[in-house]
């Protein structure tokens, strides 16, 4: 549904973004993740057909970005980091506005607001003007005007921002009753918010994209049975600290602590073997899955040459 290749956006000297590519199939909730300036408001910019690029190429439901551009426009919705707002209009007053440039038929135009006005939590503030209203609610406004035309292909930058934390659950259940027929991709900082919504997450680092992949997928491939969760009666950590191939041990309570091993080292059989020699009561022992926190901080820091 959203395809780009080897997208590059140069401003002036500085190159924001380097050949960016990845797929996005039908249905999908994608995540985009990085950090501050990593190049997620100018990929989806390019996306939403807000700018071009310096180079590459993608396409959205099959249409060309460039090429029909305006097709595009009309199966996107597209929630920019910063939703340009008339601060002299009202809520409806320019939601109405909105409907009407996004070519809404006079049938549907009432319809179709009162339930994004609905969705959005906007009701009580409907009839205000847009100037007086605060951060989190011309939030809400324009996540209402990227879906009022029920486009195919949502792009959300940084949805949840600034909203509180009831209207935070509200519009992620939003996002995810979008979910199927809908195509979306959407930035944020929030990574519990990823493992909510998302099935798949693109990590993005100094304009490259670092990782396209199923959540489970990128949690699991860089696991490959490292962290163990041990737990034993009689326990001696310091022990277990001096068997070969372990990193690390940290104690939990008395009876349990959480073992890592070197990187690529599956220990769970010598963990194991050397709990009974020692005459301990295994009672545990399983392998735990690095979280979206531990995944992505890690592929951070190895794109930035440490060693996680
Ligand atoms: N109009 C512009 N002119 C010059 N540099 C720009 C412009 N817009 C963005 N940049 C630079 O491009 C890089 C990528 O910016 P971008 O806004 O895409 O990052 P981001 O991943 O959205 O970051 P954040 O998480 O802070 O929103 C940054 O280094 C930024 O300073
Ligand atoms: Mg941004």
């Amino acid at each position: 549904m959203i395809q780009v290749q080897e997208l590059t956006k140069r401003y002036g000297d500085f190159e924001a973004i380097q050949g960016v590519s990845f797929s996005i199939g039908k249905g999908e909730i994608v995540g985009f993740l990085g950090p501050n300036g990593a190049g997620k408001t100018t990929t989806m910019r390019i996306l939403s057909c807000f700018m071009p690029p310096t180079s590459g190429s993608g396409s959205i439901a099959g249409l060309d970005l460039f090429r029909n551009s305006l097709e595009v426009r009309k199966r996107i919705g597209y929630l920019p980091e910063h939703p340009p707002l008339y601060p002299e209009m009202t809520v409806r007053g320019y939601l109405f506005f909105v409907a009407t440039i996004k070519g809404i038929s006079k049938r549907e135009q009432k319809a179709k607001l009162s339930k994004a006005i609905e969705q959005c939590g906007l009701v009580e503030v409907q009839d205000r003007l847009i100037g007086r209203l605060s951060k989190g609610y011309r939030q809400r406004i324009g996540i209402a005007q990227a879906l009022i035309h029920d486009p195919e292909v949502v792009i959300l930058d940084e949805p949840t921002i600034g909203l509180d934390p009831a209207q935070i659950i509200e519009i992620r259940r939003l996002i995810k009753s979008l979910a199927g027929e809908r195509t979306i991709l959407l930035s944020t900082h929030i990574l519990p918010e990823v493992s909510m919504l998302c099935n798949r997450v693109i990590v993005i680092n100094r304009g490259k994209i670092l990782a396209s992949d199923a959540y489970e997928k990128l949690t699991s491939e860089m696991d490959r049975g490292q962290r163990l969760h041990l737990k034993a009666r009689g326990l001696d950590v310091e022990r277990l600290r001096s068997l070969p191939g372990i990193v690390d041990v940290q104690s939990e309570d008395a009876d349990s602590c959480l073992v890592e091993a070197e990187q690529g080292k599956e220990m769970r059989e010598a963990v194991s073997r050397y709990v009974i020699s020692q005459g301990w009561g295994l009672l545990e022992l399983t392998s735990k899955s690095l979280t979206l926190e531990e995944v992505y901080l890690r592929l951070i820091s190895e794109s930035e040459g440490y060693s996680a």
